[in-house]
This record gives C-alpha cells, structure tokens and sequence, in this order.
C-alpha cells in the first residue's frame, strides 16, 4: 500500500528512512514545549478554526502562552494532523497531515547547520542538503534575512530565527527530490511517511522514540473494535463511517481534520459544543450534583421555564433522561388516569424502545415486523399523508373522518383508549405537515371518548419549526400531555412530561415518582441554558428563516430533477422524498442511500428516512445558516445532476 502511493506521488519506493539521529540545530539546549494542533486541540475550542484569521490568533496565543511558561521554543507534533488547515463547507478533503514541524522562538535565535551540506536559499525557504537527509525551512510571510553561504560545515551559523515568525522544518532523506508540501491528504501520508524524518525528534528537541504514526489517515480497526463489543443491532451511520472528534455549530470534524456538514443532529439543536452549555455544565458539576431527591434550584427554575412556553393547563413537569422515558411516563400516566389500557398510535411513527413506548411505535425501518407483533391493546390508524398513502392531495382530510371512526369503533367494542400519541410532524413519514385540522378532529374524539391526548414533541418542539414553537401549534390544538426530549438537553440526557396537574396526581395510584437523574441539578442547568439560548440567539426565527430558504432552494431543485417527488416539512424539520415515478410514487430507495453516500464524499452527512427510506432527512442544529443551506443544495444539485438511475 505504502509502496503503490509512493510510486504514484512520483517518489521513491519505502526502505531507507531518514536515519540521522541527534544532530544539532540549536546552539545551547533551549526547553522545547510541543504545541498540539490535532483535532482535539484546546486551542481550536469555540470554533477558533472556522477561519484563517482566527485559526492564526488562537495559535499565536498558544505560543505566547507556552512562552510565558518559560519555554524557549515551541515545537507542533511531527506526522500529526493540523486541523488549524480545517475549513467548513468544504466540498473536497483538505491537506491536513503535516510533513514537518511548526517552530517558533521565544527571541532571535541562532541555528546551526546540523550537517554539512550545500545552502539553497530563496525568498521563502532556506534548504540544506547533506549527504544523509535535507533539511528545509521555510516561513510565513518570507525568510528574507537568513543569511546563507552556498555551502556549509557542521555546527557553523546556519540562520538566525526571529521571534513572532511560524517557521516550517521538514527533514527528508537526501534521495527524495520531490517538492515537499507543508502538509499532503491524509490518505497520501502513508506513502510520505517513510521518505520523512521527525524534525524535532533529529534534533533531539523531543524523545526520539515519540516518531510520527500516519494519524487520522484511516481507523478502520476502532469499528472493528466497535462491532466486537457492541450488540449487532446498535446501529451506526454508514458503512465506512468518518470517525468524528469534534462539532462547532452545525459542523463536524473527523480525525483527519475533514469538516462535514451536519444535516441530521436535531439533539444537539444549539449547535455543538455550544460554550453556554459547556460552561453551565462544568459550574454545575463543581458546585453540586445528585439524584433529584434534594432540595435544590435548578430543577425549579427549569420547569418554571418550561411551563412558561406551554399552554397555562400544562403546568405540571416530570424529569426524565430520554424520549422513550417521557413516551413510556406518558402513556402510563394515561393509563393509569383513565383506568384503560388500550393506546392508539398512528402507524409508521417511532416514539422510543422503552416497554409502552415500542408497543406504539410501528415504524418498519425501525422494526420490519412491527405491525405482526403489536400487543392486542394497541391500535393504529392510516399514516395522515397527503402526498402518498389512501388520501392524497385535497383528499386528505378525510384521514381525519377515518381516524374519527377508528375511535367510535373502538368504543362500540368496548375498547375505548386510554390515549391517542402522535407526533404534530409526522417525523416517521419525513417530515410530513399532517392535514390541517387532522389532530383537532382526532383529539375532540379521543375525548369525547374519554380518552387523553399525547404530542410527542420529542423530534419537533422547541422551535425546530420556526412559525411555531410546538408541533401541536400548527395543528391549532392543546395536548393533555406533552413529551419532550432531544434538543431539550443539546445532547446531554434529558426529558419531560407535561401534563395537568390532575393527570400527574394520578400517578399517586402506583406510588411515588422518582428518576434518579432525570431533572438532576446538572439536566437542570442544562435544560435551563439551552432554553435560554434558544431565545437569546433567537433560534426559532432562524429555523423559521433559514427553513423557508432552504425549502424554496430545495423546491427549486424539484423543477430540474424528476426524482424529487416532494419536499415535506417546516422550518428545519424537512424531507426530501425521491421517487422513481411521479405519477406511481414508487420510491427510489436505493437511489436514496447512494445519494447519501455522495454526499458524504462531498462533506455532507445526511441519512435516509421514512419507512420507505427514501426521504433525505434535514434536521440539523438551528446554528445552522443560508451558507450551510446553499452548500447543502448545491451539493444535492450536483450529485442528482452526475447520478444514474438505479
Ligand atoms: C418522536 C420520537 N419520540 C421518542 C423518541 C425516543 O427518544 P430517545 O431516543 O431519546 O429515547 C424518538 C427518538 O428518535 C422520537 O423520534
């Protein structure tokens, strides 16, 4: 492998390394500190990568910082990624793997010549080329003022370095007459790594035995390492996925320093590692964490918060950790209020793995047999969907007549339920806005019958939608009961219940209520700042802008590819659904998984959805801005335009 990439970067076949050891560069023996610029760098927090300015003023402070500890040079590590060259929206992977060593000077220094060799110098590079290996140096902006003489002895004055300049070492064996890029692919590091030797290392500046691995040029084996340890059926995306190392808004970081788009997190809603949230987290753990048995602030504070955003009969709040909890509290305190045991769901939707809550989920992607396996207390009615299914186009509110009658039977067979649950967006379809007036239809009959409401906000609540703060907003009606989760903890665990407070007295029939975390001072401060964030940077607006942007470009695309068949959804909660034919709908699932797969060859990670997995889900952090959306579209353009039908 290493020999066929050499070969095709025009150099020489692997086997004679660099082998000098221990020359000398420094006259004296300066303290060295190694500055790390890997993907994981403290110094690329909060985003200090996004651009080249930034990237160059964090990197700067570092040094200063390393100076100010006493050292006198500070050094990058050798044949490691430098993720400070890592740029979002980038279609293409970028040059990450270094092939030298940075080094600043904390004041002019002077260097040697380690070896003998001739001195070609130019504007910007200085090279010494000795019998054994070829030490360069060149600098940003120039090396003007390194003087040079054509040849030179061991140990005679080589240059003198300046402080406040990144200067770049790269040492390679003397036989290598290729140009040396500062950095190279990570997926060509392989074949460089056996023509370079590790400067700092050469030059005894750090232990010899520290030498360069090819990082972040392939991890393959941590899937391996994956699969044997983790059950078959916990799912991860893609087949070959990029391992991720770090999130910054609405993108992701792999451990080669590529940047991808994130098109699919609705959990992490403010965008990652957003600083509020890390810091709430990291006062809240110093000060104080516990089960939620104590006596303390947050908890309060955060479910007065949240009842604030809720109609005034949801005043009551359950803390838990997910959205199969809030699902599976939410049907048990239905149960239990109404003294019945049968639930109705609608069909297609997934609403967690939890005992209750995967007894009305019926999604075939997430469980094929689904519909045979349902408990007899569970019932289900037609997915409401407009564009495919038994109602299409103005046809669709008749879903809502059917759904009506479903319940009237139910009662005549003296099974009316306990609870009606359905997500306000139909997320299990992709994204689907049910028929106007579906839920108020379905609820006044549902009551009428005795029975309690559940919206399942778990995917759609908390401003995804923009126009409206909560699904069931859209649907012009109030829930008995209300699930939250997901974006609710930006990623950290945590979910709720609302209801009124009459339901969650009934609770009381089966004892006390107590989840150990759910709602623990830590979740609580999490859960409080990511509200406030949410209205601060005023993410619900966003969604709602950058949606319709997005919406309308997307569209767009349907007028110049037949295979888009719709474009679902509201705010930043949309479906793409491709069909082979418009007219039958069938769907183009194959096509759906391939597009997937060229997308994240140009940077994208988006998944399929929708029981016919044949939906683009677009979800992404509400960070997300018009430059991300027309990346994202132009890359869909692009991939629809080359692709083949299969
Ligand atoms: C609508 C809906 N409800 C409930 C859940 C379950 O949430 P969790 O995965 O946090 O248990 C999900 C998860 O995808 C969901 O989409």
């Amino acid at each position: 492998m290493t020999e066929i990439i050499a070969q095709h970067l025009g150099l020489r076949p692997p086997g004679s390394p660099v082998e000098v050891t221990a020359a000398r560069l420094f006259d004296g023996d300066p303290s060295a500190a190694e500055l790390d610029l890997r993907v994981g760098s403290r110094l690329l927090d909060d985003g200090a990568w996004m651009t080249d300015a930034d990237a160059r003023r964090a990197v700067s402070e570092a040094v200063d910082a390393l100076f100010a500890q006493g050292a006198d040079i500070v050094v990058t590590p050798f044949g490691a990624i430098d993720a400070t060259r890592s740029r979002p929206l980038a279609t293409d992977p970028a040059a990450t793997w270094r092939t030298g060593t940075d080094l600043w000077v904390s004041g002019e220094t002077r260097i040697l010549a380690p070896w003998s060799g001739n001195v070609a110098a130019t504007g910007t590079q200085i090279v010494l080329a000795g019998d054994s290996a070829t030490l360069r140096i060149s600098a940003d902006p120039d090396m003007s003022g390194l003087p040079a003489a054509p040849s030179l002895g061991v140990g005679e004055h080589l240059a003198t370095l300046r402080p406040g300049v990144r200067y770049r070492l790269s040492v390679a064996a003397a036989d290598v007459d290729a140009e040396i890029p500062d950095a190279v692919l990570p997926d060509h590091a392989v074949g460089w790594i056996s023509q370079l030797g590790n400067p700092a290392a050469v030059f005894g500046l750090v232990a010899a035995d520290g030498e360069a691995t090819v990082d972040g040029s392939g991890d393959g084996d941590l899937l391996d390492r994956r699969a044997a340890v983790l059950a078959d059926v916990q799912e991860h995306y893609y087949a070959r996925p990029p391992r991720i190392d770090r999130g910054w808004k609405h993108h992701l970081i792999a451990d080669d320093g590529r940047v991808f788009l994130d098109m699919v997190n609705n959990v992490t809603v403010l965008g990652h590692s957003h600083p509020r949230v890390a810091r709430a987290i990291a006062d809240q753990w110093r000060t104080f964490n516990s089960n939620s048995r104590f006596h303390y602030q947050s908890i309060v504070t955060l479910a007065e918060k949240l009842t604030a955003l809720l109609p005034e009969s949801l005043d009551t709040v359950f803390f838990v950790n997910s959205g199969s909890e809030a699902v599976e509290l939410a049907l048990r305190l239905a149960r239990v209020h109404t003294g019945r045991d049968d639930l109705l769901a609608v069909r297609e939707g997934y609403h967690g793995w939890t005992y209750l809550a995967d007894a009305v989920s019926t999604s075939s992607a997430d469980n094929p047999r689904a519909l045979q396996s349902r408990p007899e207390w569970v019932h289900t009615l037609d997915v409401p969907n407009a564009f495919r299914g038994r109602h299409r186009g103005e046809h669709a509110s008749r879903y809502a007549d059917d759904a009506a009658a479903v319940v009237r039977e139910l009662v005549s067979s003296g099974r009316p339920p306990a609870a009606f649950i359905c997500e306000p967006v139909y997320g299990g379809a992709g994204g689907v806005t049910l028929p106007d007036g579906y839920l108020k239809t379905v609820y006044s009959e549902v009551r009428a019958a005795g029975g309690l409401t559940i919206a399942d906000e778990v995917q759609v609540g908390l401003g995804r939608l923009g126009t409206w703060f909560w699904g069931f907003q859209q649907q012009g009606v109030i829930p008995d009961l209300v699930t939250i989760a997901k974006s609710f903890g930006d990623g950290h665990p945590l979910g709720a219940v609302v209801t009124t407070r009459a339901i969650a007295a009934s609770y009381a029939a089966e004892g006390y209520f107590f989840s150990s975390t759910g709602g623990s001072p830590v979740s609580s401060v999490v859960g409080s700042t990511v509200l406030d964030v949410i209205a601060d940077e005023d993410l619900a607006g966003n969604a709602r802008r950058v949606g319709a942007h997005l919406k309308n470009r997307l569209q767009g695309l349907a007028h110049r590819h037949e295979i888009i068949g719709a474009v679902h959804g509201e705010g930043l909660y949309l479906g793409v659904e491709f069909v082979r034919d418009r007219v039958t709908l069938e769907p183009a699932t194959t096509e759906t998984t391939e597009i997937c797969e060229r997308l994240l060859e140009r940077g994208i990670i988006v998944q399929p959805t929708g029981n016919l997995m044949n939906v683009l889900k677009i979800k992404p952090p509400l960070s997300f801005d018009e430059a991300a959306a027309d990346f994202f579209v132009d890359a869909v353009d692009h991939v629809l335009s080359s692709a083949h039908r299969g």
